[in-house]
């Protein structure tokens, strides 16, 4: 089968290449990864050409506008590379009964329910990025209305947060910010969950791809893809720089004296959610569903809390001297 990752230079296009190359995965399919130079999703010609000279059986978007601050004086480019490049590959997806993976954000919402978002919970998003990431939702459930009876093609959007991989991210900016200056002041009211991009491929992957690595039947739709557990950003600093410390670097800043700050006291260009937190219960169902021991490996995998494999990105920062 053919397999096409957009966003081979971002945190999540690492991952997948990295998930990919450490099983048989890449050994067993054809599989292009896609970068800005090699496609520029801000138009859609050239979207379509990449998709129709590959034929990807697979396509996986791990491709966004992802400057939330940036987006709210770029609207046009959030929207063409957010919006219409993956309605693009929704339709090509429709007519060609392929698989589509594609991935949104914590964003949609405004943050003002009190409790958990599920993925029933209405879409209100505060900024342009939400807007445009919002809209390549609408976008692609809407291709997808209507398929015929014996369509193959199936779609999946996986909604996250707080991500953190291989490139730029809140957890090495607080590391670097922990070294360089006396004092830190961090939001502690707004509250989400740190997602791993390498777990979030791997998990990505258990939900499309059965165990002999072939594509597989699930129930297309919304699902919200997270760790167990939820932080704040200042619990995620502290617990960062205090990964770091045990890990043998030596900080300015210790994390029993960051401070914690209100969100409207550190105001940005683009407002966000104060509340991020989403359930995972529809993944964990579908994955369930499978019964096999497999899938329990897997379901384990999703269950796990946020907390630990920050600590261990962050040694893996230190052991490949991202961080001195
Ligand atoms: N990061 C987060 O905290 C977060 C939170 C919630 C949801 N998400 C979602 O998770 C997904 C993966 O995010 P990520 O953290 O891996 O993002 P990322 O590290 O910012 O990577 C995004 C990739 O998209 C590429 N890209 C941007 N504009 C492009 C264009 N015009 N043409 C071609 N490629 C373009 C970038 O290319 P260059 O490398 O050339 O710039 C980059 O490699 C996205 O859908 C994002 O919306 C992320």
């Amino acid at each position: 089968m053919n397999i096409l990752v957009f966003g081979k230079d971002g945190q999540l296009g690492k991952a997948f290449k990295a998930v990919f190359t450490a099983n048989t995965l890449e050994a067993q399919h054809h599989i292009d990864y896609v970068g800005r130079a090699e496609c520029d999703l801000a138009s859609s010609q050239a979207v379509k050409t990449v998709l129709d000279q590959l034929k990807p059986d697979l396509i996986i978007n791990a491709a966004a506008y992802t400057a939330v601050d940036k987006a709210e004086t770029e609207v046009d480019l959030a929207f063409a590379i957010n919006a219409t490049a993956p309605e693009i590959m929704a339709q090509y997806a429709v007519a060609n009964n392929a698989t589509f993976l594609h991935y949104s954000t914590d964003y949609v919402f405004d943050g003002s329910k009190d409790g958990v978002y599920t993925e029933e919970d209405l879409r209100n998003p505060l900024g342009v990025y939400g807007k445009s990431k919002a809209a390549g939702e609408v976008a692609i459930e809407d291709m997808f209305a209507n398929l015929p009876l014996d369509s193959k093609a199936q779609f999946a959007i996986l909604r996250t947060s707080w991500v953190y991989g291989d490139g730029g991210n809140f957890i090495r900016t607080i590391l670097r910010l922990a070294k360089e200056r006396e004092q830190l002041s961090i939001i502690s009211d707004q509250h989400g969950v740190p997602t791993s991009a390498e777990w979030l491929s791997s998990v990505s992957l258990n939900l499309v791809l059965n165990a002999e690595g072939q594509i597989k039947p699930f129930p297309s739709g919304i699902y919200h893809a997270v760790p167990s557990g939820e932080t704040t950003w200042h619990g995620l600093a502290t617990l960062a720089v205090q990964s770091a410390i045990e890990a043998g670097i030596v900080m300015r800043v210790k994390p029993e004296s960051i401070k914690p700050i209100l969100a409207v006291d550190y105001p940005l260009p683009a407002p966000r959610p104060m509340n991020s937190r989403m359930a995972t219960d529809r993944l964990q169902s579908v994955l369930k569903r499978s019964g096999d021991e497999l899938i329990q490996v897997q379901l384990a995998q999703l269950l796990e809390p946020w907390d630990k494999p920050v600590k261990t990105y962050v040694r893996h920062l230190v052991h490949s001297k991202l961080i001195t």
